[in-house]
């Protein structure tokens, strides 16, 4: 990592530093010939990523940025160029709590005076859609979140996070599941046709950060999609197939059969139903596509075919 102490350098304090997104971070400003001075933030650190990366430069800060807690943000935060903001729904599945968190963040980057914040943002389902999905909180209160950062004044650049390839491969219930037979399928309640903005998170997340900060095509005000490559699911399905070596169909189920198959709590089930059925309808990004954020990338992204060749699918396709 080349991240430097010098004080002219601009100073980047990045959220959700042991995580994929902020690391994510932090791995593409360290690769860029611009210096910088990077502060992540964690609430421990003592754990292994925040050792690595106070060992690689990073001024590693201790703070839990809960909304009770608006003075230590703006600590953290005095001083700083570039601030870049998660949150993480999926720690607690309360979105007034996701929201008030944003929102503090949000405020506190006021009070001291950032340069440039951004922030991992994803649209409104229940507003794109005209309410016909209105369960989707963990995208619903990013969208909110969004648009209280537009509206706060500050310069504001909202980095809207793909799909993560890796949600095939971890996420209990997206896994392609062993038939009686010994092949395998992958069913959602959605057709093959369906199209993903699909990234590789930990290794290209943070590229378009860095484009968000270096390119002068997106400053403040501006929105940047992010995506290693735009795929349909039917097509991911059949590339691991190839690739692996493993029979695996994809099949589109009902929406009660996704359900109970699911074995997710109901409500985080009917979260994630709603949001692959607006994602066939309206889009990932409503619509939008990413070509433009595409473009001053420093390097190539890595495609849904690399991450499936970079993965020990071991333990999913056993
Ligand atoms: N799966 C997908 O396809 C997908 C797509 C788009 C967006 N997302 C969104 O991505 C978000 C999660 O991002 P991620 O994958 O980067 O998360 P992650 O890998 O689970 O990491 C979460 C990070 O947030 C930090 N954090 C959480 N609560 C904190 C607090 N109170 N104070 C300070 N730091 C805190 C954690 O730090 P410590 O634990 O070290 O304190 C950790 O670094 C979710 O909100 C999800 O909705 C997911
Ligand atoms: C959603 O739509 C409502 C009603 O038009 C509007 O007040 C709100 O600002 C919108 N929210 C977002 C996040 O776009």
């Amino acid at each position: 990592m080349t991240i430097t102490k010098e004080p002219s350098a601009p100073l980047a304090v990045v959220l959700g530093v042991t995580g994929n997104q902020g690391g994510s971070v932090v791995k593409a400003l360290a690769e860029s010939d611009k210096p910088y001075r990077i502060r992540g933030l964690t609430r421990d650190i003592t754990k292994p990523a925040a050792r690595e990366f106070a060992a690689g430069g990073v001024e590693m800060v201790a703070v839990s940025l809960t909304s009770d807690n608006a003075a230590d943000a703006r600590a953290v935060f005095t001083g700083a160029n570039i601030v870049f903001m998660v949150t993480n729904y999926w720690e607690h599945l309360d979105v007034t709590r996701e929201v008030a968190e944003g929102k503090m963040l949000i405020d506190a980057a006021k009070a001291a005076g950032v340069g440039l914040f951004i922030w991992s943002g994803l649209e409104s389902i229940i507003n794109v859609s005209n309410g016909k999905y209105p369960n989707v909180y963990h995208f619903n209160g990013k969208g909110e979140i969004t648009e209280y950062g537009r509206r706060s004044g500050i310069p504001f650049v909202n980095v809207q996070s793909g799909w993560y390839a890796s949600n095939f491969w971890k996420l209990q219930g997206m896994k392609p599941k062993k038939l009686a037979d010994g092949t395998f399928e992958l069913a959602l309640p959605v057709g093959p046709q369906t199209l993903l903005p699909v990234i590789d998170t930990p290794n290209d997340y943070g590229l378009f950060v860095r484009e968000a900060i270096e390119c002068p095509e997106f400053g403040p005000g501006s929105e940047v999609l992010t995506s290693g490559q735009d795929i349909t699911v039917g097509d991911m399905v059949s590339q691991l197939a190839e690739i692996t070596g493993k029979k695996i169909t994809y099949r589109r189920i009902g929406d009660e059969e996704f359900m109970t198959a699911t074995g997710m709590p109901p409500s985080v089930a009917l979260e994630v139903l709603e949001s692959l059925k607006y994602h066939e309808e309206c889009g990932y990004y409503a619509g939008k596509t990413t070509d433009a954020s595409r473009r001053h990338l420093a390097r190539p992204t890595r495609t849904w075919a690399d991450f499936v060749r970079a993965t020990d699918w071991s333990s999913v396709l056993a």
